[in-house]
């Protein structure tokens, strides 16, 4: 029988799960399925609220018909602290970790024993020399926040194989391991945050989390009309950021707060773009929920002045024709589970 994958985003607002299994070189997708996260959801730190959270997986996984026990799950950005580290010589593996730990001392604000330290090798010479250089992409995820994930999982009968964090599943399924793609800013829009990567020949050198994103493009629209958060929600959803819409009010409302995204956004071009000269950005693809809101990819289009593309997760994935058109609705939600059941063994 195929081996099946399962990859489980439990986000703020929706728990995604996409079931892939491995049919010779390809994926082919076997089941998914989302649900509303119950509030306070994963931000809670209270064992009551957990339970609510790990029953809802729970049905989740019955209902998209998932049996599977280990999953492959996400831990949110803004809890996680990554860097990638370009300046280190040629390096043996002994010394390459303890150079890492070092870095990590700087970077990480809390002691590192009460982190986990994880590593990927982007570049690294074959030998000795005055061009040898060895670059890494380090993560380190508070032990604590692993935890309360282990312990969510836990409670809804599930085992994680690994944690990743949410932007290196989100490129891995936009992007792939593709070395030819062109250099891309990925924006991932959640309902608490909004991520950033700066993917170049398949790998991430640049990565960023801010706590704006869909809640707070929401709220703008409740101050401003004095709506109820559902109401907001909805004008959020129909009208978006279309400045031919409701004489450009709604527009008018969302503009600030898309603008602090967007300048993030052009931030991280910029850093991107200092470090790595020879190698400009050439395109945007904007996930999560956010990306689909109306308007949002012109908008952007003439802020970067690049081609701006709307996430499509499931491009290399084989699927059935009937569930085709369902995908095509929600899309660039379901980025980081379809990113997280497509990450092979180590
Ligand atoms: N059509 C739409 N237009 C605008 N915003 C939308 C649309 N559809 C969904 N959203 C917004 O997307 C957000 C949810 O996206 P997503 O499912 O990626 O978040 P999440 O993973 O639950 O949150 P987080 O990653 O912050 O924990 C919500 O804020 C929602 O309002
Ligand atoms: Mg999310």
């Amino acid at each position: 029988m195929a081996k099946i994958n399962v990859g489980l985003d439990i986000g703020f607002s929706s728990i995604k799960v996409v079931s892939l299994a491995k049919d010779q070189d390809r994926y082919k997708l076997v089941s998914l399925g989302s649900t509303p996260s119950p509030q306070p959801g994963i931000i809670s730190d209270v064992d009551e609220d957990l339970e609510v959270l790990a029953d809802s997986i729970k049905k989740l996984f019955t209902a998209a018909n998932i049996d599977q026990r280990e999953v492959i799950a996400a831990l949110p950005e803004s809890k996680v602290f990554t860097r990638v580290i370009d300046d280190l010589p040629y390096l043996t593996d002994a010394e390459l970790s303890s150079a890492i730990h070092y870095a990590a001392e700087e970077f990480i604000p809390m002691p590192l024993s009460d982190v986990n330290l994880n590593w990927q090798v982007l570049v690294r010479s074959e030998a000795k020399g005055r061009n040898a250089k060895t670059v890494v992409l380090v993560i380190a995820s508070p032990k604590n926040a692993v935890l309360k994930y282990i312990k969510v999982l836990d409670k809804a009968g599930l085992r994680a194989k690994v944690l990743e964090t949410e932007i290196i599943a989100v490129t891995r399924s936009l992007v792939g391991n593709d070395p030819f793609s062109p250099s891309t800013l990925i924006m991932q829009l959640g309902a608490t945050t909004t991520d950033f990567a700066a993917v170049s020949k398949g790998l991430i050198w640049l990565t960023r989390s801010i706590s704006t994103g869909g809640i707070a493009l929401t709220r703008s629209l409740v101050q401003h009309f004095n709506f109820e958060m559902n109401q907001a929600e909805q004008y959020k959803k129909i009208y978006g950021i279309m400045e031919d819409q409701l004489e450009g009010k709604v527009f008018e409302a969302l503009k600030p707060v898309i603008d602090i995204i967007a300048g993030e956004g052009r931030r991280v071009i910029q850093a991107f773009e200092t470090k790595y000269p020879s190698n400009p950005i050439k395109r945007v693809i904007v996930s999560g929920g956010g990306a689909k809101m109306p308007g949002l990819v012109i908008y952007l289009a003439n802020v970067f002045g690049l081609e701006v593309q709307e996430a499509d997760p499931w491009y290399s994935i084989v699927k059935e024709k009937d569930v085709v058109l369902k995908l095509s609705q929600d899309n660039s939600s379901y980025s980081a589970a379809v990113g997280l059941a497509l990450r092979t063994e180590d």
